[in-house]
């Protein structure tokens, strides 16, 4: 809440703002434009399955017709579709004020049976198209006078867990926003990294384990100190803080947003 009885999710604060969300048909990143939508932000979108953006964009507008959505399907781990996105993105929305690296995963299994493509498909569809968004946008945020950028990492970056890989990645991503937010900070461009626990995403792994198998559900909420994960909405909350300018003064930083969550997974360590 701010002085005047206002928190971010209020319809004006981001009214005029444009915003690019890299990875945000379903799951977190369908909460992140979802939320930016109703705050009055026009909203550029991508995700590598046309019909789940397709669905989403029909789902928008009948619910909200004056909502700007701009969306095309490319996947962010090919160089190419990615910087022209950005590109038409800014030239549709007439220009950027922020950017959200939310697409991510893993590639292969335990180490033994990981390939090397595994480890660095793994960085790439989680560091590497990261830096190569942020680089690409940052013309454009220059140009808006500054802008700041959210990358969605996991406590998975410090935690131990299995498919190292995946943490590895994660971690990457954690220390460019402390690297970066020092060299973009001149141009009034901020860049933190927001990393959400284990989230309960209708249809996802934790959903199908709560419905499925109910124990294994319970001992893995023990990990957890009120007993419950974090919901997509919760880290959406704390990316639009961090995309607007009530977070002025954070940069380079690395917000985990996970209820207190111990182990990362169920089969954590
Ligand atoms: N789920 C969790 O519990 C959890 C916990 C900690 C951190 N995270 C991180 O949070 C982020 C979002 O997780 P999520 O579970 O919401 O992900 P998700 O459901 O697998 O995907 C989120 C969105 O990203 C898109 N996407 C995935 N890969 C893409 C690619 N290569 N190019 C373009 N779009 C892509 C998906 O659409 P398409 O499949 O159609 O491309 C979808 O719209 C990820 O960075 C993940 O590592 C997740």
């Amino acid at each position: 809440m701010t002085q005047d009885g206002l928190g971010v999710g209020d319809v004006r604060a981001f009214t005029g703002r444009r915003i690019m969300v890299a990875g945000g048909s379903r799951g977190l990143g369908e909460q992140i434009v979802r939320l930016l939508l109703a705050q009055g932000a026009q909203v550029a979108v991508c995700a590598r399955g046309g019909d789940g953006l397709q669905a989403l964009s029909s789902a928008l507008r009948a619910e909200r017709p004056s909502a700007r959505l701009f969306s095309r399907a490319v996947d962010v781990v090919e160089s190419g579709p990615l910087e022209r996105f950005v590109e038409d993105a800014a030239a549709e929305l007439g220009g950027l004020d922020g950017i959200v690296a939310c697409a991510g995963g893993a590639r292969g299994r335990a180490l033994e049976q990981a390939s090397a493509q595994d480890w660095s498909a793994t960085w790439e569809m989680n560091a590497g198209y990261t830096a190569r968004l942020t680089a690409a946008a940052v013309p454009h945020l220059r140009a808006a006078g500054g802008g700041s950028v959210v990358v969605i990492a996991s406590i998975s970056g410090w935690k131990p867990g299995p498919q190292a890989q995946y943490g590895t990645a994660k971690a990457a991503q954690i220390h460019m926003v402390s690297s970066l937010a020092r060299e973009l900070g001149p141009d009034n461009i901020r860049i933190n990294a927001v990393s959400p626990g284990s989230m309960l995403i209708p249809g996802k792994r934790w959903d199908r384990m709560r419905r499925e198998d109910p124990e294994a559900f319970d001992r893995f909420r023990t990990e957890f100190p009120g007993r419950e994960l974090v919901s997509p909405q919760e880290v959406a909350e704390v990316v639009a803080f961090l995309l607007s300018d009530r977070s002025g003064g954070v940069t380079g930083a690395n917000i985990p947003v996970d209820k207190g969550q111990n182990a990362p997974t169920a089969d954590g360590y």
